[in-house]
């Protein structure tokens, strides 16, 4: 599968290594061309599939857009590309933390970030929330203690999130489809209850949420 990942940062480095393991074509995008150069260069190391760096503004080319980019940055990037992300699957990664007081989200309770998404884009495109609740360090492992990590993904439209999941899976990951969209509301506060837990247990984002049954 075609991807693109918009923001070449941490979490750039965690999801494009898993779609990399997976066999598919990863296309980064970034403020800084240089950083997308680099980590398209980093990943092409792995093997499995191939990377490249596209340039900003420029076509996108991924059935799948990951938006990688910090939650402020959000309306910019998709106000940027919202012509080209009609028909594409539109995947929200981000955890809307109020970092100012670190007690919550900036997020009402009735609309999560995965939602504000939605209505930003051309109405139909589908929005799959996913990998708010792991870390970018664990993503790039692959896996924490011995164990697969959970992906858990929130999404309205079936076949778009059954796309996201086999991404997952093609990983090395596990994906765990928690429902409708608006589940996207608990993932992102457990999405902050992760990391408000990293102090507590000196794990330095190194820890996994994960469903036994
Ligand atoms: N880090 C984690 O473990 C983790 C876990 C779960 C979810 N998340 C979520 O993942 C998202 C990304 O986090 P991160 O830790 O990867 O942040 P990061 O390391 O700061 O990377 C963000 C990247 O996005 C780029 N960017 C910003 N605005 C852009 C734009 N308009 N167009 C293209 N690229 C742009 C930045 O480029 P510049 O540096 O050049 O500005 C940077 O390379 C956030 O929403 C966060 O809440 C993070």
């Amino acid at each position: 599968m075609r991807v693109t990942i918009i923001g070449a940062g941490r979490m750039g480095r965690g999801i494009g290594t898993r779609m990399v393991v997976g066999g598919n074509q990863v296309e980064l995008i970034d403020t800084d061309p240089a950083e997308a150069r680099a980590l398209a260069d980093e990943l092409n190391r792995q093997g499995g599939g191939k990377a490249s760096a596209g340039g900003r503004g420029g076509a996108i080319g991924g059935e799948v857009v990951v938006l990688a980019i910090p939650y402020g940055a959000v309306a910019d990037v998709v106000a940027e590309y919202r012509d080209q992300l009609a028909g594409r699957v539109v995947v929200d990664i981000t955890n809307p933390v109020d970092f100012a007081t670190f007690e919550g989200l900036v997020t009402s309770p009735e609309r999560s970030a995965g939602e504000e998404v939605a209505g930003l884009l051309p109405p139909g495109t589908p929005v799959v929330k996913a990998f708010n609740t792991t870390f970018a360090r664990t993503l790039v492992a692959g896996e924490v203690a011995g164990q697969k990590l959970d992906v858990l993904i929130a999404g309205d439209d079936q076949a778009a999130k059954d796309k996201v999941a086999a991404l997952v899976e093609a990983g090395g990951l596990r994906a765990i489809d928690v429902g409708p969209l608006r589940r996207a509301r608990q993932l992102e506060q457990l999405g902050f209850l992760h990391m408000s837990l990293q102090d507590r247990l000196g794990t330095n984002y190194g820890s996994a949420i994960k469903l036994l049954w």
